[in-house]
């Protein structure tokens, strides 16, 4: 099975979230399975070629590609996954890529990915190498399932090239003005309202992967049955609905050679559940760094996360003055809306014994905080899959998250297990969206965390659970034979 897999950014290149962390690590574990797999990324300013090694394809040389009626050109740099053969197909289009942020608010948002769709297309042209599944993640891939059935029909190279298109997130939609038609140009017969290119009067790019790929799904299996609701739909449910049949469910794995307390090469003690010496150095080591005191019965909360009304941070700031007169330490890294950084700035200034704040980006101190913590939180208003509680896990810091997506697939309350007599649970759940759910789920954690016994047990249960990709990746070779088997 030959699979290109395209996303916008992938680990260790360019990563802002989760994705880069998929885009990462799927395509290893599917070539573990027999696939042969390529990965396709943009080429931004910030990946160093000597760092990662990567070269110029000179056989497929410049390729003119047009966007918005002009002619840009375009060339290909590769290289090899780490630890892999996975080959890694870089878009390279210093116009549009060689930018300060991976993601931007300029007014040619849409014409980067355009161009990134379309430099895809056009490499595997050139390369001869014609894909079973083009694998396509999240808005930034959405048009090239409708490039691939219109645009470039005329090539029989793709008539039994099959699409799968996976939703990582909902909320961000790439929607941009009709401008696209012409930019990208695609047909105005996909364009009327209630069409598969528009919406609210606008060009939709999920939408538009939505409508065109032969199969979809999400990274949870919750998230896969919310999605189709309303509430979580974003406004795209209704379309899904109709899609319902060929939407799937897949939880994300994790790469547990780069997320491993064992061997985690950024943590100053690496620790096993058999031996968890090293997680109280690394807690008491996190502290010092931050300037706060060490207290043993204090239980040290971490949060890493991009600051955006979908983590939550609304109702961590409605609990917070009930929160911080528990006996608690939080450390908090993370970056994005300017009004959760300023919240977080503020709380540390206010409280430096008990609150310590990092804004920005920063992988390393991501990994130590995992390590140092006690528990882990995360709010999020939904949740697709989410990846840090399941790394939380494996680090035996307990996860308290809300009960949604792919949280609630992966983190199990001990309170409510045991009332059925079970001690398995991971971690402490809480239903609704509210300040007043979030602290009391908190203070059950901190109950439990003094009761030595149940908080091994708790840890215990969590570090042995197996997120890795293999049950997973497997999941979506089946996807993809099926998605081969509807387009023939
Ligand atoms: P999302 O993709 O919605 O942001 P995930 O939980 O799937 O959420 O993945 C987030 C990933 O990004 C994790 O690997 C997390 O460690 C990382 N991350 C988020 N914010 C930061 C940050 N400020 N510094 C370092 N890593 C971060
Ligand atoms: C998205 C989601 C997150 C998910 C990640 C990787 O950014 O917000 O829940 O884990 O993609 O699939």
């Amino acid at each position: 099975m030959k699979i290109a897999f395209v996303a916008a950014e992938a680990v260790p290149y360019a990563k802002t979230g989760g994705l880069a962390d998929v885009a990462g690590s799927l395509p290893k574990d599917l070539e573990q399975l027999g696939c042969e797999v390529k990965l396709f990324i943009p080429k931004y300013f910030l990946t160093d070629d000597a760092e990662h090694d990567l070269h110029y394809n000179w056989d497929i040389g410049e390729m003119p590609i047009r966007i918005n009626n002009v002619t840009r050109t375009v060339h290909v740099l590769q290289g090899k996954l780490p630890d892999s053969d996975v080959e890694v197909n870089f878009i390279d289009c210093p116009h549009y890529f060689h930018r300060r942020r991976i993601y931007t608010d300029d007014w040619d948002e849409d014409e980067r990915f355009i161009l990134f769709s379309r430099g895809v297309i056009e490499t595997l042209q050139r390369l001869q190498w014609a894909p079973d599944v083009i694998h396509c993640n999240d808005w930034q891939t959405g048009l090239i399932p409708l490039f691939i059935k219109d645009n470039y029909s005329w090539d029989k190279f793709f008539d039994h090239v099959s699409t799968l298109y996976t939703i990582h997130n909902i909320g961000y939609q790439g929607q941009f003005s009709k401008s696209v038609l012409f930019s990208a140009e695609i047909s105005g017969e996909h364009f009327y309202p209630g069409g598969p290119v528009e919406h609210h009067d606008a060009v939709s790019f999920m939408k538009t992967g939505i409508y065109f790929s032969d199969l979809l799904n999400t990274v949870s299996n919750k998230y896969s049955h919310e999605i189709l609701k309303p509430d979580l739909g974003a406004g795209l449910d209704g379309i899904l609905s109709e899609r319902k049949k060929d939407l799937y469910g897949i939880l994300n794995g994790v790469d547990y050679e780069v997320w491993n307390p064992e061997t985690d090469k950024y943590i100053p003690h690496n620790y096993s559940a058999k031996d968890m010496g090293g997680k109280l150095e690394n807690k008491k080591i996190l502290l010092e760094h931050f300037n706060m005191p060490f207290t043993k019965s204090l239980p040290l909360i971490g949060i890493v996360s991009r600051m955006v009304a979908q983590k939550g941070f609304d109702i961590f700031a409605d609990a917070i003055h009930d929160l911080i007169e528990l006996d608690i330490q939080w450390l908090i890294l993370g970056s994005g809306e300017e009004q959760y950084e300023e919240l977080f700035r503020q709380l540390a200034f206010k409280f430096p014994k008990k609150i310590g704040a990092y804004i920005g980006y920063n992988n390393e101190l991501s990994h130590q905080i995992e390590a140092g913590a006690d528990m882990f939180l995360m709010p999020s208003h939904y949740e697709p899959c989410g990846l840090n509680q399941i790394y939380s896990l494996k680090y035996g810091t307990v996860p308290i998250v809300k009960k949604t997506g792919g949280l609630a697939d992966t983190v199990h309350d001990w309170d409510e297990l045991k009332y059925f007599g079970l001690d398995t649970g991971t971690g402490f759940t809480f239903n609704d969206h509210t300040g007043i759910a979030l602290s009391s789920s908190v203070k059950r954690a901190l109950d439990n965390f003094h009761i030595k016994k149940n908080w091994k047990k708790i840890q215990k249960n969590g570090m042995s659970k197996d997120y890795s990709w293999k049950h997973s990746a497997e999941q979506y070779v089946e996807l993809y034979k099926l998605a081969k088997k509807k387009r023939g």
